[in-house]
């Protein structure tokens, strides 16, 4: 594994490549985070945090909601995008605008223009709380990138190959980091590594994730 980030918190600005077509944003969403928040409170009351199950029966560590005209869910029937939400039988609450700025500002920065997604997967990660490695093929087009938001507490970010054993850059996401993986990179295995006890000034001992992306 790499530790691209040895040296500390990197300036917001900077921008690291994981790839020819994955980027680090540093801070890009720092400016907005707050409205963000509030929006996740908002999208949270109509549609609960909850913990999601796989197929094969495992409940997922990380809880999860959505927002957009399309949600990703997981049941025993499969994971799947849907555009109601199953646990309150209404549509998923709207992509809040600053959702849609931001992710299409950070989709062009990293060089992707003309990203009009419509789903937007929220997670909320507690200390201890891990994300395995995995690909994002649920959605129908791979042509459109994956915009994720890094809110609250830090996490090692896994950024893999093509193949589940490849070797992962390691890499601290900090709030208010924005990472862009497409086109080429579009497809490499991600995870997230179990989240340390090291609360953050605005969110405490939690870590909320939005991962923007094209799904239907
Ligand atoms: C994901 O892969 O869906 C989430 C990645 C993250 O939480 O940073
Ligand atoms: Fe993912």
């Amino acid at each position: 594994m790499t530790t691209l980030d040895l040296f500390g918190s990197p300036a917001e600005g900077e921008r690291e490549w994981l790839g020819s077509q994955a980027v680090v944003l540093r801070g890009q969403a720092a400016p907005c985070a707050v409205e963000l928040l509030d929006a996740v409170e908002a999208i949270v009351a109509q549609s609960p945090f909850r913990q999601m199950v796989t197929p094969g029966g495992l409940t997922i560590a990380v809880a999860s909601t959505n927002c957009g005209a399309l949600g990703w869910t997981s049941d025993r029937r499969g994971y799947r995008y849907d555009g109601i939400d199953p646990l309150c039988g209404r549509p998923w609450p709207a992509m809040p605008g600053c959702f849609m700025h931001l992710a299409q500002q950070a989709a062009a920065d990293a060089g992707f223009l003309g990203f009009e997604p419509d789903a937007c997967l929220i997670n909320q990660y507690l200390p201890g709380t891990k994300l395995s490695l995995h690909q994002d093929k649920n959605e129908r087009d791979f042509n459109a990138p994956i915009v994720s938001v890094s809110l609250g507490m830090t996490a090692v970010f896994l950024f893999g190959g093509h193949d589940r054993g490849e070797r992962a850059f390691r890499i601290s996401l900090h709030h208010g980091d924005v990472a862009v993986w497409g086109g080429v990179d579009r497809l490499r295995y991600h995870g997230v590594m179990a989240l340390a006890d090291a609360p953050h000034a605005q969110l405490g001992n939690r870590r909320i994730n939005l991962t923007i992306r094209k799904a239907g």
